[in-house]
């Protein structure tokens, strides 16, 4: 299918031709871990890469590739890869791109596991790296050395809600040819592309928005044909995180409805964080489409809509905040986000409890931040659940 079509037909319709499957409107299953060959020859010329066609379910499966196709489609890249978790892409890609000695660059503020995966490759591989706020051109390029590689960015961050101006930092990438990855797991190519604003590779947690349901573990890494066939021959086949062909079809089926799911997250969302701001147990909101949030004017810029996951600090320390949690009837007290319940955690505890404490608090995770994944749910029932937990602080 021509990739004219508007995202919302793309998420449905791009990278499956029913009339290759015998009419099936869902793809297959193509649950097999290896492919026949008719000759020996045959065997021969695919493993040479002379002739097209599968091999081996680690190297390329049939579902996969439809969901890498929709994936590079909806992200505006070349290629996609998929992966066993978003943890798989993050490393392959960061391993792919680095090598012993090597430098990279990351937002303040990242998922607790890219944390701990830095601290890896540092301690491991002499791969070092420096956290920066990206606020301005300069604070980049002071920290830019010759064997700087990469910079790594997640907007909005996760679980500040701070946000990185993606033009500014391609802009300056471009100048000392370095590679700028994003982790676009909160906004999904619904809300924000990276390669269209001249980042060169996309990262997502698929756990999360693109399948949506909260029933698997995938990732993806959307980039130019000759990143990801790098990445494909190494990082990927050789480590091996690949996604089995069942998960690829949850996401395959989940990826349809990311239009319509992120339009009535946004929704609630908008409608939460109007809520919370009224409250008086409330410190702080954190959500980028909120006209006072510190980096609106990045917002407008990158993001169509604020998207579902919403930060916010309880009046108290710790203890509010875990006795909050406790008090909630209908929210689950649960890491991940982007599903159709509603999710809430304590990212001091919790997703950033690996981030030892002097670096969580100058990412800005306080003891008293909590972050929402607003659901699907109706937003009246899930304001009166946060209200009732919050009267009882
Ligand atoms: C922003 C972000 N990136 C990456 C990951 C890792 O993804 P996964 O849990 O699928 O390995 C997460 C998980 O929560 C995340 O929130």
């Amino acid at each position: 299918m021509k990739t004219d079509k508007r995202f919302d037909t793309l998420v449905i319709h791009h990278g499956y031709d029913t009339k290759d499957h015998l009419g099936s409107l869902s793809v297959p299953i193509f649950q097999t871990s290896t492919f026949t060959f008719v000759t020996a020859e045959q065997g021969e010329a695919r493993f040479a890469g002379q002739e097209e066609g599968y091999i081996y379910s680690r190297l390329a499966n049939p579902t996969v590739r439809a969901l890498e196709e929709k994936m590079a489609c909806l992200e505006g890249g070349e290629a996609a890869l998929a992966f066993s978790s978003g943890m798989a892409a993050v490393s392959a890609v960061l391993m792919s791109l680095t090598k012993a000695n090597d430098h990279i660059i990351c937002s303040q503020g990242v998922y607790g596991c890219t944390f701990g995966l830095l601290q890896l490759l540092k301690n491991k591989y002499h791969i070092s790296h420096d956290f920066c706020a990206m606020e301005t051109e300069e604070e980049l390029r002071q920290l830019i050395r010759p064997e700087t590689v990469c910079i790594y960015v997640e907007t909005p961050i996760n679980p500040t809600m701070k946000l990185v101006d993606l033009q500014m930092v391609a802009n300056v990438a471009k100048e000392y040819g370095i590679a700028v990855v994003v982790d676009n797991t909160f906004c999904s190519p619904y809300l924000q592309q990276p390669l269209s604003l001249g980042c060169d590779i996309v990262i997502h947690s698929a756990t999360k928005y693109i399948g949506g349901h909260g029933d698997v573990i995938a990732g993806i890494a959307v980039g130019t044909k000759e990143t990801m066939t790098e990445i494909a021959k190494t990082t990927q086949k050789d480590v091996g995180g690949v996604l089995s062909p069942f998960d690829a079809w949850l996401l395959l089926r989940g990826v349809k409805t990311l239009a319509v799911r992120m339009e009535r997250h946004c929704d609630n969302a908008e409608k939460i964080v109007e809520q919370l701001k009224r409250h008086p147990r409330v410190a702080n909101v954190y959500y980028p489409a909120d006209v006072d949030h510190r980096d609106y004017s990045i917002y407008q810029k990158q993001m169509k809509r604020g998207g579902g996951l919403i930060s916010f600090e309880v009046n108290g320390t710790k203890a509010a905040a875990q006795r909050l949690l406790n008090h909630l009837r209908l929210i689950h007290i649960a890491v991940s986000l982007g599903d159709t319940e509603t999710l809430i955690q304590h990212p001091a505890t919790m997703t950033h409890a690996v981030v030892p404490e002097e670096v969580r608090k100058k990412m800005g995770i306080s003891d008293s931040l909590l972050r929402l994944s607003v659901g699907l749910e109706a937003w009246e029932d899930i304001w009166e659940d946060l209200e009732q937990a919050l009267n009882q602080l």
